[in-house]
């Protein structure tokens, strides 16, 4: 994670990270909880218009992993499934669930939950896809 690019957004029970350049628009997060992630409002994430387990819930059906929690609450962590699951979607983006560390180039400081890497090759941001493979 690029602690550069990201950006806190604290709650009084759970804490939101966004890494902007992992963002993939997905839209799980603004079809999830749209009272919480407003992109027309700024801040556009407020983490208090919403119960922590049903934020953090939400949160964890981020692919690209560009979103984050903590809970302040003393609520459980986020609980990757175990073994790990990899989907290959219609677009031939890898996305992977599960206690991952990546290591090599772009690699990662911390062990991560979820990610969506690039299968084709043309993302700027390898491993990670960045949406080229859209235009194609
Ligand atoms: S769910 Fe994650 S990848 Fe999708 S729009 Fe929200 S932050 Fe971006
Ligand atoms: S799979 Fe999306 S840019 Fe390569």
């Amino acid at each position: 994670m690029s602690e550069a690019n990201l950006k806190s957004y604290p709650g009084s029970d759970i804490t939101i990270t966004f890494e902007g350049g992992r963002c993939l628009h997905f839209a799980e997060c603004v079809r999830g909880l749209p009272e919480v992630f407003d992109v027309s409002a700024r801040p556009w994430i407020t983490p208090d218009n919403a119960g922590a387990a049903a934020l953090a819930a939400v949160v964890e059906r981020c692919p690209s992993g560009a979103l984050q929690y903590t809970r302040n609450d003393g609520g459980v962590d986020e609980t990757p499934p175990d073994p790990t699951v990899v989907t290959v979607n219609e677009r031939g983006q890898i996305l992977l669930h599960g206690n991952l560390t990546l290591t090599g180039p772009g690699s990662q400081p911390h062990p991560e939950h979820r990610m969506t890497l690039c299968a084709c090759g043309r993302s700027a941001k390898r491993p990670f896809c960045d949406n080229a493979c859209r235009s194609s």
